[in-house]
């Protein structure tokens, strides 16, 4: 006998008002953070070939511009990478005082005041002749990232960088005590409220090609491997998260994100007292460009049904290339 059903979950998504009256996850422009490229020694944005419609900026006008475009469609929120003009062993121009760092939040702050927030990305690989994310050290023939000899430079990047405004600092060199290094030397001289988002759970992961490419960042021997994690691992992020946590990380990153979906559930669900950022990176944000310059998806429906997904899993905050375009897409009413 067939049962007539009389459970018809199809009720709910007669039509758009009830299908959003009854939608569990919501997007919002306020949980959106741009990430922007900066570099020094040019006069106006040059284009990132690996990243269609993505630039990199001088510290001018054109910076401004650019933030205050995505002001206007209501994206609040930035994450600075910078490209400087030279690199060394030791990243000293990730912490000069008129690094391209320090300048440009200098320059945003200048303008835009307390109206934006400021992130800045904390690692010494775009600023190394080896590109790694530490301090190399040659141990029996073997050049090596050294965990504790890398911890001093991380934390002097991230005390130049709150000296020259930022609001938050974002480490992501995977070195273990780095949070905790940081969070001594902040609060050593005088910046206790300054927060700290942590690249906590960041994988080696090949999907950060086409940022390599953008910021010139690409290790020049071996790979990341021995400080970022394995993609094989998910509850391994527990452990990293909860170090961070004990460290004094104010808010807890998951990397990649669409890749990595379980594993912000599982974080989320072991700290839900902390908000929880995943940045869609360059290589997620590059293979959807792509087949949409080919016509093989709608970009909106998809980096729409993506960015809810990884909302969905259980991020608060999402870093994201597409942060304008989605933002436009919600003005418009999706
Ligand atoms: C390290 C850093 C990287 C990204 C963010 N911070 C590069 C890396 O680990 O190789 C990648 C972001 C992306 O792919 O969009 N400074």
């Amino acid at each position: 006998m067939v049962t007539f059903p009389t459970l018809r979950p199809r009720r709910l998504r007669t039509n758009k008002v009830i299908r959003d009256l009854v939608a569990q996850t919501t997007l919002n422009v306020s949980q959106l953070v741009l990430p922007i490229f900066v570099k020094e020694n040019i006069n106006e944005p040059e284009k990132i070939d690996s990243m269609p419609d993505v630039f990199r900026y001088p510290p001018n006008e054109h910076l401004i511009k650019f933030v205050e475009q995505s002001y206007s469609l209501g994206i609040k929120s930035f994450i600075l990478f910078g490209i400087p003009s030279y690199k060394d062993d030791f990243a000293s121009s990730a912490y000069a005082k008129d690094g391209i760092i320090q300048r440009s939040l200098r320059l945003l702050r200048q303008t835009f005041g307390d109206k934006i927030l400021l992130i800045a990305d904390e690692c010494t690989d775009e600023y190394t002749s080896h590109g790694h994310c530490g301090i190399v050290v040659n141990k029996n023939g073997k050049a090596l990232v050294d965990n504790d000899e890398s911890l001093e430079v991380h934390a002097r990047i991230a005390l130049s960088q709150a000296e020259a405004g930022a609001d938050i600092i974002a480490p992501s060199s995977m070195m273990d005590g780095v949070v905790g290094a940081i969070r001594r030397t902040l609060d050593e001289n005088g910046f206790k409220d300054i927060s700290i988002m942590s690249y906590s759970v960041k994988y080696a992961s090949t999907f950060y090609s086409p940022f390599r490419d953008a910021a010139y960042s690409k290790p020049a021997f071996g790979d990341r491997r021995g400080y970022q994690m394995d993609p094989r691992n998910s509850y391994e992020a527990i452990k990293e998260a909860h170090l961070d946590v004990e460290e004094g990380a104010d808010i807890l990153m998951v990397k990649p994100a669409h890749t990595y979906l379980d594993v912000i559930r599982i974080v989320k669900e072991n700290f839900p007292e902390y908000p929880l950022a995943a940045y869609h990176v360059s290589g997620e944000y590059s293979m959807i460009k792509a087949a949409a310059l080919n016509g093989w998806i709608d970009e909106k429906t998809a980096v729409l049904e993506i960015t809810t997904a990884i909302r969905r899993a259980g991020a608060d905050i999402i870093l994201t290339y597409y942060a304008p375009k989605i933002a436009e897409w919600i003005k418009e009413g999706v």
